[in-house]
């Protein structure tokens, strides 16, 4: 078995026995920012719920933290500290801010470290705090977003993985969420993030993944994969 955090082998996903991933292998180092990137369909949320217990390969292992855990379904997962922030947001829309941040610590019964907790994130994202008593719908949709990471990371996962946090934000508010998905990195928290917009997402990624209609077709350090020729013109218009 790899030293790696997570480890991904040659895993095969299916709705409904119709195959949809054919065989990706992926690992995530301890530290690292690692992204997934492709296109709409390609199979980047069903790779991530599939990491996260949410649904089960038909074939293949997952390892995290040395142990094997294919068949772990997602609130056991959770206790393992992976934590799963799926794609558009899922907050408790009539719940306020504060009420769906709770929620992410749900395993957590010691009230002192909740509020513990509660205090970490409003320190990352400020204007929570300042939103805390208001009812999630009726946030911006970059505030919703910033909530959904903020409850993502209330039960102080290991490996924070984050789906497609830039769907329906405009580019200004995509940047400042990525520079803090860095900052999260930067506080001890392994990230794996999926996104359509390939070249925000590499450049704050340590490596990356490239995947084609279930398949990896593509990966190396991010540096490489934004210089590559074939990246470029599939994904970034160049
Ligand atoms: N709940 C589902 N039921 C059946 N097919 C699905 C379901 N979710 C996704 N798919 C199909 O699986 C493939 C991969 O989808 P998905 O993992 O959502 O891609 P991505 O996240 O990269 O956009 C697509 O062909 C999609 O239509
Ligand atoms: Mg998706």
């Amino acid at each position: 078995m790899s030293d790696a955090m997570l480890s991904v082998s040659q895993i095969h996903c299916a709705y409904d026995s119709v195959p949809v991933i054919h065989g990706i292998s992926l690992e995530v180092k301890e530290g690292e920012i690692v992204a997934i990137v492709g296109a709409n369909g390609a199979g980047k949320s069903t790779t991530m719920r599939t990491i996260a217990g949410l649904m089960h390969p038909i074939k293949g292992h997952i390892a995290f933290l040395g142990e094997e855990v294919t068949q772990t379904p997602s609130y056991a997962m959770i206790t393992k500290g992976i934590s799963y922030v799926p794609e558009g947001r899922r907050l408790f829309s009539k719940l306020t801010v504060r009420e769906n941040l709770e929620l992410g610590s749900y395993t957590e019964k010691n009230r002192s470290v909740i509020d513990e907790r509660l205090e970490e994130v409003f320190s990352l994202f400020p204007i929570l705090k300042k939103r805390a008593n208001q009812v999630a719908e009726t946030m911006s949709g970059g505030e919703q977003q910033m909530c959904a990471i903020a409850r993502g990371l209330m039960s102080r996962p290991k490996l924070l993985m984050l789906d497609e946090l830039s769907l329906g934000l405009m580019p200004s508010l995509v940047e400042k969420v990525l520079e803090t998905v860095v900052e999260i990195n930067r506080k001890g928290t392994t990230i794996l993030l999926v996104e359509q917009m390939v070249q925000e997402a590499l450049e704050i990624a340590s490596r990356g993944y490239v995947i084609q209609t279930g398949r990896i077709v593509q990966e190396g350090s991010a540096r490489d994969l934004l210089e590559s020729d074939s990246v470029r013109k599939a994904y970034m218009g160049l």
